[in-house]
């Protein structure tokens, strides 16, 4: 049987790291696409060049030609630009929808079958145009963000008490914004919830709000740290654990940017919801029912995600 294809749109920083990934995890033959010259074929053959020394089996290829990501199996999309230290993720809507654009165009054409992850920023306003721009069916379109506002969640947890990231578990949904909602309720040590640790005293309220609020930051901090980017390991190996999902038909049950039609009260947007990723792409949306406080702070993110969507369809007439 033929290897799976993986096609990366975007070959900067996520998207090497992808690449790298990928290959690490023989997911399949990997192409990386990007309209700078050189750039993915440099990456594509630097990865390429590691393969001796860690013993993996996989092509890689680095491309300006969208007809090369021709029946790719997934498409993890990450063009765009990542915003500097001072910019929210709103910032970069203008620029970005303009990439989706031509990205949604390039998948129509070239990778119609494919499994989509977008990850470029502000994530649930890009995801839901592009859908729109490639026509693709909304189960086969998505967007990582769940999954890594989750995993900051988790690791934050883990340090505060002392335990492996392993028996820590976590959701986080909503918008991938400054209003995300990270569920405390639905968040355990060892199955135990967060709210029956406080009572244990693991921990106290004021070190679980400022746990929320660094997990909401998350994005913030690391770009506050590097000056030049955003984050992007722990990005990628988010993403790849979707793929691989999707891949391996593991039906995980993993929150990200899945089109809601009427699930969770949310009608036509993306926004952050726990799914089921098997080999039909977003199986399934997990209705969980939410607490007056929760529904609260969800509808607050949906509202600021229905912003950006209304601001991407004044900028293109072709989306309203
Ligand atoms: N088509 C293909 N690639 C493009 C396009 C386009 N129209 N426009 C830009 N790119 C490429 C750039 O050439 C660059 O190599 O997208 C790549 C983006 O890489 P980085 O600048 O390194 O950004 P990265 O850190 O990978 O983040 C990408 O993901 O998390 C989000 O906010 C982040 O939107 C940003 C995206």
């Amino acid at each position: 049987m033929a290897r799976p294809k993986i096609a990366l749109i975007g070959a900067g920083q996520i998207g090497g790291t992808l690449a790298h990934l990928a290959a690490l995890k023989e997911l399949g033959d990997v192409v990386l696409f990007d309209i700078a010259e050189g750039t993915p074929e440099g990456k594509a053959l630097d990865i390429a060049e590691s393969g001796p020394s860690e013993g993996f089996d996989a092509k890689l290829k680095g491309t300006q030609d969208y007809a090369d990501i021709a029946g790719a199996d997934v498409c993890i999309v990450t063009a765009g630009v990542p915003r500097k230290p001072g910019m929210s993720r709103d910032d970069l809507l203008g620029i970005n929808l303009k990439v989706m654009k031509s990205v949604g165009e390039g998948i129509r054409d070239n990778a119609p079958d494919a499994f989509v992850i977008c990850i470029t920023n502000p994530l649930d306003a890009m995801v839901w145009a592009l859908q729109k721009f490639s026509g693709l069916p909304a189960n086969k379109v998505c967007g990582m963000a769940g999954v890594l506002d989750s995993a900051r969640f988790r690791h934050f947890l883990s340090v505060e008490f002392d335990v492996s990231m392993k028996d820590v578990t976590a959701f986080v949904l909503g918008g991938h914004g400054d209003t995300m909602v990270p569920c405390v309720r639905y968040s355990t040590v060892g199955g135990i919830p967060l709210p029956d640790l406080v009572s244990m005293g693991w921990t106290t309220q004021e070190k679980l709000d400022a746990i929320v609020q660094r997990t909401r930051d998350g994005g913030a901090e690391i770009v506050g740290l590097l000056k030049t980017g955003s984050a992007f390991y722990a990005p990628a190996t988010s993403a790849i654990e979707m793929a691989e999902a999707y891949l391996k038909d593991q039906k995980r049950v993993l929150p990200c940017a899945a089109y809601c039609d009427g699930d969770l009260g949310v009608s036509d947007m993306y926004v952050g919801v726990p799914t089921v990723i098997g080999a039909g792409g977003i199986e399934r949306i997990v209705n969980i029912k939410l607490n007056k406080d929760e529904q609260a702070m969800f509808d607050t993110s949906v509202n600021a995600v229905k912003g950006l969507v209304d601001a991407c369809k004044g900028i293109d007439e072709s989306l309203a």
